[in-house]
């Protein structure tokens, strides 16, 4: 559920028509409604409530220091990736006792900027980084708390790119091996095994994968405590999905979610830590746009929009499904036409989607790219020297500018020539 409806034929965020952002921030823009964020926080916070928790928000979903600073004040903790996320974390005011460290490769600067500035736990992914990262403890006079990030060999059924378990991914040790490395890193100086770590892709939309793994993480556990270390704390990573498209399947709900980690882990006595992304904020966001041209092409319409593949990557990244939805809604009885959505960047990947039926459109009307409050402005880039799009937050009947477009001096003074020229 989320707070974009239409009323009275306009689509609202909140208590906001949508046309009155759009003539004071210009399109396109990002639009975020705090009601569906701070409702998204509550609902795995619900789900955990029977067990000791700790929801840590992943940052790179959407990373804006508002969005972040609501979520903080909600009691969230984060998932950082980052010493850029961790400074972002820290900025809106999340204690580094909050903050869990992720990633395959955390640079010995990121572990000291993390170890000075407070840390929950770094879910280290591979030997080498647990070494690196005992090194720098004991430089900084420092212990820094570590679980292992386990890769469990469980496929998450969702996009190739976006599932982190298997044996052949990037991510974690080997959960065969892992006896033997939490060996190793209850040998090194300066580290302190706090838990187990386990993330296994994004987008998914069943449990029975999540199952698989947290199986594996609770036979893990009991291997590791009769082995003698202290494991009180599972990470269970993010990942739980979102409904792209109304007629799609509907992915579980936290609530069933957390009941299955209860059942599952719940005897374990551990505290939970899970790192939700996409279902905190992405259905908190559209991506608003306007129409630049209607082209009739050969057998087919355009509808040329002012957002392109450079604002909202993933169509073109993972040919993911955003629905579309005119900003007024159709006139009744207006007989619906079939466009192929695209941006005005020079390639054809630059294509929202093909075949879509939308109301009539002509130059300057408003469209809504739904679902678009997580990966959407964190994947942006200023490509064809695109300005990167604002961010607007509503919060009930008030909206405010949390990020505001750059201007073009902005742009192309971050340049800097040589001194030879
Ligand atoms: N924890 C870790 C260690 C992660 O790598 C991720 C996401 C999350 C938590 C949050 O997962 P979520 O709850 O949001 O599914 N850009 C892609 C998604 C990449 C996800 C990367 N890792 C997309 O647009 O679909």
């Amino acid at each position: 559920m989320d707070h974009f409806i239409y009323r009275d034929g306009i689509l609202h965020a909140e208590d906001v028509a949508i046309p009155e952002i759009a003539a004071r921030v210009g399109t396109p823009f990002y639009l975020y409604s705090t009601a569906t964020l701070a409702r998204h926080y509550r609902l795995f916070d619900e789900a955990l409530a029977g067990l000791d928790h700790l929801v840590c928000y992943s940052v790179k979903a959407c990373s804006n220091q508002a969005i972040l600073r609501i979520l903080a004040e909600l009691g969230a903790g984060m998932d950082v990736v980052s010493g850029g996320e961790y400074r972002r974390a820290r900025a809106a005011g999340v204690p580094g006792g909050r903050i869990v460290f992720s990633g395959v490769g955390k640079t010995r600067e990121e572990m000291r900027l993390a170890l000075d500035g407070g840390i929950r736990q770094f879910n280290v992914e591979s030997e080498p980084e647990l070494r690196a990262l005992s090194e720098v403890a004991v430089a900084a006079g420092a212990t820094a708390p570590v679980t292992l990030r386990v890769n469990p060999d469980v496929d998450a059924g969702t996009h190739e790119k976006i599932a982190t378990g298997r044996r052949e991914d990037k991510f974690g040790v080997p959960i065969d091996r892992a006896r033997e490395i939490y060996a190793e890193a209850a040998s090194l100086p300066g580290l302190a095994v706090v838990g187990v770590d386990v993330h296994i892709g994004s987008q998914l939309t069943d449990l029975a994968p999540f199952e698989a793994a947290f199986a594996k993480v609770a036979d893990l556990t009991r291997a590791l405590r009769a082995d003698g270390h202290a494991i009180d704390r599972l990470d269970l990573g993010g990942g739980l999905g979102i409904p792209y498209s109304r007629s799609n399947e509907v992915p579980p709900l936290p609530a069933d979610y957390g009941a299955m980690i209860g059942r599952l882990l719940g005897d374990l006595g551990c505290e939970i830590e899970i790192e939700p992304g996409r279902l905190i904020a992405g259905n908190a966001g559209v991506l608003v746009a306007s129409t630049i041209y209607v082209k009739e092409g050969e057998g087919r319409s355009f509808l040329i929009l002012d957002a392109a593949m450079n604002d909202l990557i993933r169509p073109a990244m993972y040919g993911a499904w955003h629905d579309i939805v005119p900003v007024p809604e159709a006139a009744p009885g207006a007989e619906p036409r079939v466009f192929d959505v695209v941006g005005p960047v020079c390639e054809t990947g630059d294509t929202f989607a093909r075949g879509r039926p939308l109301p009539p459109m002509g130059e300057g009307d408003l469209v809504a790219f739904r679902s678009a409050g997580a990966y959407g402005a964190v994947m942006a880039s200023e490509y064809n020297t695109r300005p990167l799009i604002p961010e607007v937050l509503v919060d009930g009947d008030q909206f405010a500018v949390i990020r505001p477009r750059p201007t073009f001096d902005e742009i192309i003074n971050r340049d800097t020539l040589p001194p030879w020229m």
